[in-house]
């Protein structure tokens, strides 16, 4: 019998074997994605000691897979061995097993890790507290240590605190597996991120809670509720990684959103290409965090948010001191309903005297600007520039091998929404003397056709001057030096149409757009306000640009995308920023029905 069984367990192994792949990328990492690498491979190890039923299982780190929102995120590929019939020849070629690949998404939980390598590999492993050697509170350590180095490396002392706070309470409550040098160690880390987030004198003892949860995630501590009272306002000492900007003007892009200009003469903004001194500066597109200072929150004890934004202005705008940002205002959004209020409140005083002297003096402002009061003046905090993207591979500038990647023949941008502003950046580096005031070696300039594929509802089409304008340089000819864009197809989506892969149209019960009075002829502010029609007549303004094309209603399908990579050059690159239903929807379409090679396709979540 004993036999029998063997036989049949190395059968089994023979016969499937599986691949587990964890999105090791930005969005992922800063949800402790690496800390589920360690724990599917310490889990899968296990169980390979425990159980020999269990299928061989390979484990390895993969890029985006386009579920940032809901990472970390792991994809499983189960191949089983199919059954050969008398016709068959041997071998172990590829068609000769069956391939099933699931994806999973919030892997944040030992547990999760441990169903996905039991469901991978078809085995059973025991009972987590009964893992040999302590492993499981060792492997929920590596977990939160992981996602705090993380934050502290990106300056997101917030949620780095939350995260401090139910490590401190895990370790408290779990006294037979720790130590007191394992709590005075988190103590000690909390009171150097309290530090660095400018409150030098605060002591991490207030911070401590007998919970085992996140007070932040389970949102019902007096911690999370802001009894503790210590970080109610902003702090006056500097914050390590962020330096004050100053709100010079609004201007209104669509009734969703805006174009917010700022600037500092802060030298301790740094600059997104670091350069002097023997070295060289590094081609890359680049993102900040915004901290918005919207008080006691669910995110950490500390008063504010944190949100990564890419800037539409260029990095030699950046080292000037100015910078703009293009924000989509949603109602539910902690960050942009704060950033409207404010805004308003502001402007509430003169707004309307405001926008029409703008008019009247003709001093540069648009009918669509407002333009802030000196004495009101708003302030926000950003960051130092972080690395997005490398130049010229376009992969992810966080990713350890994108050193191998050479620059593309072609390059295809699939953006959607907001994710439009990943545009400029990546056109800046055609010509990054002019451009971004850089020198680079030619071979990483984007001297390479670039088409553009751009989905967005119909009543939040952005930059649609600045990508004719792109498109307008793409017709210049300039061979072998490519400027702007080649080809650009636009695909508006109707308001209320249920288009998942196109963007994200709000239900026909949503609330008002939160710019709306900017796009409406009302009383005496017709002058200073513009029509909704103008703003969105895409067809007009594209007639004559025999590059650019409409297809209005059209989702981003696999015919579009087939006929888009039939004209781009091998070996191409494939970027997609979007909402996350989009970047899936498009990551789809692009691996399983296009054939692209997943390597070759970049995604940010947008
Ligand atoms: S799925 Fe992991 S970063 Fe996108």
């Amino acid at each position: 019998m004993a036999d029998n069984k063997s036989s049949s367990s190395s059968n089994n192994r023979a016969e499937t074997e599986s691949v587990i792949y964890i999105c090791q990328s930005g969005t992922c990492r800063s949800k402790g994605s690496d800390a589920a690498l360690v724990e599917i491979e310490e889990l899968a190890s296990s169980l390979r000691e425990l159980d020999d039923s269990a299928a061989v299982c390979e484990v390895k780190s993969t890029g985006c897979l386009g579920y940032c929102r809901q990472g970390p995120a792991v994809s499983a590929t189960v191949a089983t061995k199919k059954k050969r019939n008398k016709h068959d020849s041997g071998g172990h070629s590829g068609g000769n097993y069956r391939r099933l690949t699931k994806i999973y998404t919030r892997v944040d939980t030992l547990e999760r890790s441990a169903a996905i390598v039991e469901e991978a590999t078809g085995g059973k492993l025991p009972p987590l507290n009964r893992l040999p050697g302590k492993r499981q509170f060792r492997l929920s350590q590596i977990r939160a240590t992981k996602r705090r180095e993380f934050l502290v490396s990106t300056c997101q002392w917030n949620k780095a605190m939350s995260n401090c706070i139910a490590a401190a309470a895990a370790l408290e409550t779990n006294d037979t597996n720790c130590s007191n040098a394992d709590i005075d160690q988190v103590r000690r880390e909390m009171k150097s991120i309290l530090v660095k987030a400018g409150y030098p004198r605060a002591s991490p003892l207030h911070l401590m809670i007998p919970s085992p949860a996140s007070a932040f995630d389970s949102g019902d501590s007096s911690v999370a509720r802001g009894e503790q009272g210590l970080f109610r306002k902003m702090p006056t000492a500097p914050i390590e990684g962020y330096v004050l900007w100053t709100l010079d003007r609004v201007r209104v892009a669509s009734p969703h959103s805006a174009t917010f200009s700022f600037h500092t003469e802060d030298v301790k903004r740094g600059t997104p290409h670091p350069r002097g001194r023997g070295k060289l500066p590094k081609p890359i597109t680049w993102h900040v965090t915004m901290l918005g200072e919207v008080g006691s929150n669910m995110e950490g004890p500390l008063p504010w948010v944190e949100r990564d934004y890419t800037p539409v202005s260029t990095a030699l705008d950046w080292e000037r001191g100015r910078c703009d940002i293009l924000i989509k205002v949603y109602s539910d959004g902690h960050l942009t309903s704060w950033l409207k209020q404010r805004t308003s409140k502001m402007t509430a005083l003169s707004s309307e005297q405001l926008i029409r002297q703008d008019l009247i003096r003709g001093h540069g402002g648009s009918a669509s600007e407002a333009v802030l009061p000196p004495k009101t003046a708003m302030k926000v905090w950003l960051s130092r520039p972080i690395p997005t993207l490398s130049v010229p591979s376009l992969a992810l500038a966080a990713s350890n091998d994108n050193d191998d990647i050479g620059s593309p023949g072609s390059i295809l941008l699939l953006l959607a929404g907001t994710g439009i502003v990943a545009l400029p950046q990546i056109l800046a580096h055609r010509e990054p003397i002019r451009m971004l005031g850089i020198s680079t070696p030619r071979r990483n300039h984007l001297s390479c056709p670039i088409d553009l594929i751009h989905s967005c509802r119909e009543d939040d089409i952005l930059m649609l001057p600045e990508i004719k304008e792109y498109c307008v340089q793409g017709l210049r000819p300039q061979h072998p030096k490519f400027c702007g864009l080649r080809n650009y197809t636009l695909l508006p989506s109707s308001r209320g149409s249920n288009n998942s892969s196109n963007t994200d149209p709000l239900p026909v019960t949503s609330p008002p757009p939160p710019f709306k009075n900017f796009f409406e002829n009302e009383g005496n502010d017709a002058d200073a306000r513009i029509n909704i029609k103008k703003c969105y007549d895409a067809a007009g303004l594209l007639q004559d640009v025999s590059n650019a094309s409409i297809n209005i209603s059209q989702r981003l399908d696999e015919n579009i995308l087939f006929e888009a990579i039939g004209k781009l050059i091998e070996p191409f690159r494939v970027v997609v920023s979007g909402p996350d239903a989009y970047n899936i929807a498009a990551r789809k379409h692009l691996v399983d029905d296009c054939g692209v090679d997943p390597t070759q396709v970049t995604i940010l979540s947008a």
